[in-house]
């Protein structure tokens, strides 16, 4: 079965056997039979953090569990859940819908809310682990569900252990956030204050990341695309000031002793906004964003991200780190 619909690249390989599932027992019949059949399996959400460059042995679910419940309110709070199928999107504009703060600043982020926790998604000053209570898997090897709390799941930047030691331990089923009617909004990052009207409310913050997202990221609909393509490089404060020399507008962050530096500001100086090349390139808007054009297969991007890597890493000495989940193909 062709992967080509379930990537945001648009990338056209096959996954050996192909699962949808849309409830816990289809999820578990479906691994159970991979199990009996001796099979790897892998699971994909959304397909927005993936980068497909090859056939993908044994079976593919793709996780389509559905379902948004209130567990319970007091005062101003509410845990919510989000089934792991759910879209991302969607369940920020539910919660905004009742109300809810917390999570207004991650609208638009393409996937599923079971995708969220993999990667710790974050935008404009807030990380999805600000607000993650646990999230609920499938054990792999007991095929029981198991509620795993948000502080053993070992978020960082773009991290978590689902990502690594846990790829192929569980399966996110759910994930529960704990959200309020008067949280403290983020306002602080990347122009939102100047966007924003003043005595902002939760849906002014929600409004105000869509409107400055679709300003500059493209819309995986319209073009094949899979957000930010590399994560933002922490350097020592030693490697920070000798490029600053250099380049005294370099756009960094402090990260305690340490700079995030901004991966899209590097590719922009190194020339590389807009570039086209073989049906793939860079995105016009936002030198962080790879996009593909017309290419079935990730040859020609896996290229242009080498030429990339390379070029960033000539001209400031920073190695750049894929953002998106490698899959199928040989090593
Ligand atoms: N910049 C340039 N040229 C470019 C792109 C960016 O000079 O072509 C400069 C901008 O002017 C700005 C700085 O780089 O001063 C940072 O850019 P921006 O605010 O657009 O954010 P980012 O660091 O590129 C990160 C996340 C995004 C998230 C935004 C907003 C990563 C890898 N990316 O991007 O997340 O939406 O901040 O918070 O951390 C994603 O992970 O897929 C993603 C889109």
């Amino acid at each position: 079965t062709s992967l080509q619909s379930f990537n945001t690249f648009g990338f056209d390989y096959q996954a050996e056997f192909l699962a949808v599932v849309e409830s816990i027992e289809q999820l578990i019949a479906s691994v159970k039979w991979a199990k009996c059949h001796d099979l790897p399996v892998t699971v994909i959400g959304g397909g927005s953090n993936l980068l497909i460059k090859g056939d993908v042995a044994g079976l593919v679910i793709v996780n389509q569990l559905s379902g948004i419940a209130v567990h319970y309110s007091y005062d101003d709070c509410s845990e919510v859940t989000f089934s792991a199928g759910e879209n991302w999107h969607n369940c920020v504009a539910w919660s905004v819908d009742q109300g809810l703060g917390g999570i207004e600043n991650l609208a638009l982020i393409p996937g599923t809310a079971g995708a969220a926790p993999v990667q710790n998604i974050g935008a404009y000053g807030v990380e999805v682990k600000d607000t993650l209570q646990r999230v609920t898997a499938l054990d792999l090897e007991t095929l029981e569900l198991v509620e795993i709390e948000a502080n053993q799941c070992g978020f960082a930047y773009r991290e978590s252990k689902f990502k690594h030691e846990w790829k192929s331990k569980y399966i996110i089923t759910s994930m529960t956030v704990r959200l309020s009617a008067t949280p403290t909004l983020v306002l602080e990052y990347g122009g939102l204050l100047q966007a924003m009207p003043s005595s902002p409310t939760i849906r002014d913050v929600f409004e105000t990341v869509c409107h400055v997202r679709r300003e500059k990221l493209p819309d995986p609909a319209e073009v094949a695309n899979s957000g930010s393509f590399f994560k933002n490089p922490v350097v020592s404060d030693v490697v920070y000031q000798s490029i600053r020399t250099q380049y005294p507008e370099v756009v960094a962050f402090v990260q305690g002793k340490q700079w995030k530096l901004a991966a899209g500001w590097l590719n922009d100086r190194a020339g590389w906004k807009g570039y086209q090349e073989n049906g793939v390139g860079v995105y016009p808007k936002q030198a962080l964003v790879l996009v593909n054009y017309t290419c079935q297969k990730a040859d020609a991007l896996l290229a242009l991200e080498a030429k990339i890597k390379a070029s960033v890493y000539k001209t400031f000495g920073v190695e750049l780190e894929r953002e998106p989940v490698l899959l199928g193909g040989p090593v």
